[in-house]
């Protein structure tokens, strides 16, 4: 009886704080049909935090998941699937009204030892890339919205990356290394096993017109044209204040790929501020502008879709081991950054918050 009278109190509880509260950005997004997101990370770390799941699904109506859906995680060893994440992620996602965008099936890191040091032939690495595309896209089929199908394959300079195991497929007889037949495959796959999920090609240091965004652009043209169902592409977004993507280029390049048709996602923006000055009111300022200027050129393209930063908060970044922090739009204590106010009043127009 205790116990239930406990259960009801608690929910009593919850109830007033959920209504108590101020919007979050998918209130505001959901004006604009746009689906805004982030990477969720699932580890003991963040599942043991009790604001981080409730505050993730708070804020966004897409969730992208950071680890569970690569590689390593969905075929540790051979023929042996684990869906326990992605279907975690999936049943998060449907709790709280949320989609799904799956991440990913075919890049050179988070790759297993079994796959890496297998010493397999061309032939043989083919076989494994498309029995695992059929599997682990055909379990999740239906309850994604979206696949990475291939994420970063292409260099600085625009060709085909040699990194990884999965472009010596194109060593097999009939094959070119470097035309990126292997990249072709993957996507026809994908179809295969999801015929509904739209395909994406996802990469960073794309994001304004340069050689790599031109060689991405031109292949996917013609890979279009063959037949190839690429349906999407995803800009990463990894960057800091002093190194943010000229605007004009920006907005140029989100415009060609449009264009062609392809639907836009901005995948994995991070802002990072060198140097530890992740207090310092200018750069959070300075953090706040890059945000606006990528969040108003998607929202000035006509299919871009979607907005995903590489997590929530500072407390859980993958760049808090590299020499750049404080990247996203809630600090490492929940709190919302200007960079956060920012999106918000850009999106709905109002400066509620402040
Ligand atoms: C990163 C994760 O955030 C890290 O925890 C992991 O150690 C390496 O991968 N581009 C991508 C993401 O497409 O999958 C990467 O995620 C970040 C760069």
């Amino acid at each position: 009886m205790k116990a239930v009278i406990l259960l009801v109190l608690l929910s009593l509880v919850s109830a007033a704080s959920a209504s108590n509260r101020q919007p979050g950005l998918r209130d505001a997004a959901e004006k604009r049909g746009l689906l805004i997101g982030g990477a969720l990370r699932l580890y003991a770390s963040t599942l043991s935090d009790p604001l981080y799941l409730e505050t993730f699904a708070h804020e966004f109506n897409l969730v992208v998941p950071e680890h569970v859906m690569k590689f390593e995680n969905t075929q540790p060893e051979p023929n042996r699937y684990d869906f326990q994440g992605g279907d975690f992620v999936v049943q998060f996602a449907h709790d709280h009204e949320m989609k799904v965008r799956a991440h990913t099936l075919t890049w050179h890191d988070a790759n297993p030892k079994w796959v890496t040091e297998g010493q397999f032939t061309p032939g043989q690495l083919a076989g494994i890339l498309h029995d695992h595309i059929a599997t682990v896209a055909g379990h999740f089929r239906g309850k994604v919205i979206s696949w990475d199908v291939v994420n970063e394959a292409f260099d600085e300079n625009g060709n085909i990356q040699r990194e990884g195991p999965w472009p010596a497929i194109d060593q097999g007889a009939g094959r070119n290394l470097g035309h990126g037949d292997y990249i072709r495959d993957a996507f026809k796959w994908t179809r295969e096993a999801d015929p509904d999920a739209l395909l994406f090609y996802n990469d960073y240091g794309a994001e304004a017109i340069n050689p790599k965004s031109d060689a991405i652009y031109r292949f996917v043209m013609q890979a279009r044209l063959d037949g190839v169902p690429i349906q999407g592409i995803g800009f990463q977004m990894h960057v800091d204040i002093n190194s943010a993507p000229d605007e004009a280029s920006l907005r140029a390049n989100f415009k060609r790929f449009s264009d062609l048709g392809l639907v836009i996602h901005v995948t994995e923006m991070d802002v990072g501020i060198p140097g530890g000055r992740g207090d310092d009111p200018d750069a959070l300022q300075a953090q706040a502008d890059v945000y606006v200027m990528v969040m108003r050129a998607c929202l000035d393209t006509p299919t871009c879709q979607a907005f995903l930063t590489w997590g929530l908060t500072d407390k859980y970044t993958w760049l808090n081991s590299r020499d750049e922090s404080a990247p996203l739009l809630l600090d490492v204590d929940y709190q919302l950054k200007p960079a956060y106010f920012a999106i918000e009043e850009l999106l709905d127009g109002s400066k509620r918050h402040r």
